[in-house]
């Protein structure tokens, strides 16, 4: 790629867009339409880019611990779920529309607040505007029908507390945990996948006594950061901002988000919030603390019926497009190579898309194409799964194309291989090449991303 003088960060986030659609990251959603705004479409390597991160995140924090509980909720609930949770009455954003043109800006995020930034008309008062997508649920069209696609995953899980409870009589603290899609009809998606109307979250509600919830907070942040860090995450970019009170969310009592220096400024990546026990108390669920009683009467105090209380709830909340969208950016490099740059992508190895990519040197070779196929490709494929064949243009081209999907390890399979079973394997970060015995290939991978 050729060098660009003065390089911004206004162009950083055209390279990573234009890189993403070029090389089957993501995709604009309904693009041969015309496009569907705050919409994405993901191709194959941002598939897996977003699966490992997914896979990452639950082996983490439900596969690795015993005081963790899945769930996948319906994203469909009844329309009391939302009542109850307050967001039919609260999950709104401040709207204004301008008198002239009628377009709709979030009042929050203009500057001007009088005028209209895209035709100078003059802006109406400030109204709100609720976020949730409204539907209606079978073929009676009254508004016992309505139903809303869920802004968060949250609610399927204090929904479900109960069933968890009967199911696995877990003690307290423990946790449930979800990873799934959320919808919120956005008035003003942009910046990429940063702010968009479909969505998807990785979310715990974490049940603790009232008098421990300090403690978890600070156990949970700590537990966020080093997630960020073990995803690849430049932490030198990332911000811990305490939310003041009148910009919390309606259910939180104490809010710390973590925000990353976007190309286009310091903003949330993802939020830990103490919801006491809004949710639990608002759906009238309780938990029976046998062991709390018995160890102390203090309980008592919090519970409104023998030995049953409200457990608090501290809640580490993750959208999984920005941790996608935050890791290709800390991804992203240039080499400077004179006249030219060397893009790529410094995926870790734990999420990049593919852990390594196989090539014949050249694929008119039969000879070449049969050993890397079936001595180098297959046992690597059956070993690591994110193993890619890939024999298109020269070996130059394949290394640029491999770079920028972020591959750790190109492998080429040429003449000497057939004579002494080695291979060449190419490291992304250095551009090094070095000789490899085929029998100890696997190990050798293996020793480089452990
Ligand atoms: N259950 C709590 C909750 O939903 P939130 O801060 O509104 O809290 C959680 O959302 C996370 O979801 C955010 O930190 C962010 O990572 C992600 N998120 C929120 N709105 C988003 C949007 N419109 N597009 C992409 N991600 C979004």
């Amino acid at each position: 790629m050729k060098k660009e003088e003065n390089t911004t960060e206004n162009d950083l986030m055209e390279k990573i867009v234009s890189l993403c659609k070029r090389r089957g990251f993501i995709f604009p959603g309904s693009e041969i339409y015309g496009g569907l705004a705050g919409t994405y479409d993901w191709g194959h390597f941002g598939v897996a880019l977003k699966n490992n991160i997914k896979q990452y995140w639950w082996k983490k924090f439900v596969d690795s611990r015993r005081d963790m509980y899945g769930l996948d909720a319906a994203i469909l609930m009844r329309q009391e779920v939302w009542q109850k949770a307050g967001h039919v009455e609260n999950f709104a954003d401040p709207m204004v529309e301008c008198e002239k043109c009628h377009k709709r800006f979030r009042a929050d995020q203009i500057e001007n607040k009088e005028k209209c930034a895209e035709c100078g008309g003059k802006l109406g008062k400030p109204m709100h505007f609720n976020m949730m997508f409204k539907t209606q649920v079978g073929v009676i069209e009254d508004s016992s029908a309505t139903s809303y696609l869920r802004p968060e995953t949250a609610q399927g899980m204090f929904i479900n507390f109960k069933n968890t409870v009967d199911a696995f009589h877990p003690k307290l603290p423990f946790g449930m945990a979800q990873i799934g899609k959320a919808f919120r009809n956005e008035i003003t998606p942009r910046d990429f996948i940063f702010r968009q109307r479909e969505f998807e979250q990785m979310e715990i509600e974490y049940f603790v006594r009232e008098t421990d919830w300090e403690k978890y907070f600070e156990y949970w942040r700590g537990e966020m950061l080093d997630w960020m860090e073990e995803v690849g995450i430049d932490m030198n970019k990332v911000h811990e901002i305490e939310v003041d009170k009148e910009d919390r969310a309606h259910y939180s009592s104490r809010t710390v988000d973590f925000e990353f220096d976007y190309p286009f400024g310091q903003k949330e990546l993802f939020g830990l919030a103490y919801r006491t026990n809004f949710d639990l108390k608002n759906h009238g669920l309780e938990y029976v603390d046998e062991e709390a009683n018995r160890a102390s009467k203090d309980i008592a105090r919090h519970d409104p019926v023998g030995s049953k209380m409200i457990p608090h709830v501290v809640e580490p909340t993750f959208g999984v497009d920005r941790a996608v969208l935050s890791i290709l950016l800390s991804a992203y490099t240039e080499e400077d190579k004179g006249e030219e740059v060397r893009p790529y992508l410094k995926f870790k190895p734990n999420i990049a898309p593919v852990i390594c990519a196989v090539s014949p040197l050249l694929k008119n070779k039969p000879e070449l194409v049969e050993y890397a196929n079936t001595k180098v490709f297959a046992p690597l494929k059956a070993e690591f799964g994110r193993v890619l064949w890939d024999d298109n243009g020269n070996i130059g081209k394949r290394y640029r194309r491999q770079d920028e999907i972020g591959t750790p390890f190109c492998i080429v399979v040429d003449f000497d291989t057939l004579a002494d079973n080695t291979v060449t394997v190419r490291d992304r970060d250095t551009a090094l090449q070095v000789r490899v015995k085929v029998s100890e290939l696997a190990n050798y991978i293996k020793e480089k991303i452990s």
